[in-house]
């Protein structure tokens, strides 16, 4: 089965070409980061505006590079939510338009499932059952997955998402948008040991997460070194490593947590913030010492793209599910309430 992906959540036009039988065939991705940099963060009416102006061509593009034409498509998958809904609204009336259009069915597909089983586009693809941390812009959870569609959720954060507090850790230093990578990339000269940062809610039971408190203290460290007119870029560097290691610790200890009370060895991570090296160092340093595995997908496919919904769709749309002609999306949806396949 031929699948065009589309996804329009955020502040990336993301298209895609996969097939069930010879696996990625395409992809292409437009990245709005430098429309939303003045702004420092995503400006809803700019993205929908941007992904009208975008997606078309990609689709082109997509299908020129794959060597493929309209006619061969089987299906469509569109991310339906959770997102900005003037976003969405543009890859489902794309979709549906498309599909109404060549009589192929199409399929609304949850953005955050297409996170989760991205890594599944790699060449040792994790088999069910599996615990995910879904660690992203918006998200960070820890999932129990016992098949597509068989989600339980054991724990999430209250406040900010980790991508989140990477970003705005990120600004209020002066740093670029998005802050994730910049953080990480500083994080890289940073001294260790000259900050220490708390290791938010590691020290009662349970799965939750707050990140929001590890920001305010990001943000008081940085105004007592500007304080002290030292506010330089050497500190920038070290604040960026304490922050860094304060989040892989904190997710660490909470994925060994999650591991052990769903009694599994192995890991999935996904989203914007599990293409973060150190993170991964330190979930494999963990699995490796309990012999288990963990898994995620090449750095491009961890922030959003259209490969992951054309798989995500790909599975459901095998398995006959699809939808009406209505033109419906989700700002929020929660994952639990997927049908399983
Ligand atoms: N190397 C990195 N280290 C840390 N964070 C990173 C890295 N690369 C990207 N990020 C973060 O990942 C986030 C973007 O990821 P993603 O595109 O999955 O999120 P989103 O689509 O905005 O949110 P959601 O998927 O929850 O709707 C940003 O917060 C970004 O700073
Ligand atoms: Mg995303």
């Amino acid at each position: 089965m031929l699948v065009l992906g589309l996804e329009t959540s955020c502040d990336e036009t993301g298209v895609a070409l996969y097939d069930s039988e010879r696996g990625l065939l395409a992809d292409a991705l437009f990245s709005q980061i430098d429309l939303h940099r003045a702004y420092g963060g995503v400006v809803p009416e700019l993205a929908s505006r941007d992904h009208v102006k975008r997606m078309l061509p990609l689709i082109r593009q997509v299908l020129a590079e794959a060597g493929c034409v309209p006619t061969e498509i089987d299906a469509i998958a569109y991310t339906a939510g959770p997102g900005l809904v003037g976003a969405l609204l543009v890859g489902a009336s794309c979709a549906q338009a498309l599909a109404f259009a060549w009589g192929i069915p199409a399929l609304g597909v949850h953005h955050m499932e297409g996170h989760l089983l991205a890594p599944m586009l790699e060449e040792q693809p994790p088999e069910f059952p599996f615990v995910a941390l879904l660690v992203s812009g918006g998200h960070t959870q820890l999932v129990r997955v016992d098949g597509i569609g068989q989600y339980e959720l054991l724990g999430e954060t209250l406040d900010d998402a980790a991508g989140e507090a990477f970003d705005k850790t990120a600004k209020m230093m002066g740093l670029n948008y998005p802050g994730g990578p910049e953080i990480a990339r500083l994080a890289a000269q940073g001294v260790a040991g000259r900050f220490v940062f708390p290791r938010p809610m590691t020290d009662r039971p349970g799965l939750q997460f707050s990140f929001s408190g590890l920001k305010t203290f990001a943000l008081n460290t940085w105004q007592r070194c500007v304080a002290a007119g030292d506010d330089t870029e050497q500190t920038r560097c070290d604040i960026s490593l304490a922050f860094q290691q304060a989040v892989v610790e904190t997710l660490t200890i909470k994925c060994k947590r999650a591991l052990k009370h769903a009694g599994m060895k192995r890991l999935v991570i996904a989203g914007g913030v599990s293409a973060n090296k150190a993170l991964r160092v330190s979930l494999e340093k963990m699995l490796g010492d309990m012999n288990g595995n963990v898994y995620y997908a090449r750095p491009e496919f961890c922030t959003d793209n259209g490969a992951m919904i054309a798989f995500a769709g790909c599975q459901r749309l095998q398995a006959g599910q699809h939808e009406s002609l209505a033109i419906s999306v989700q700002a929020r949806w929660p994952m639990e309430q997927l049908k399983p396949l």
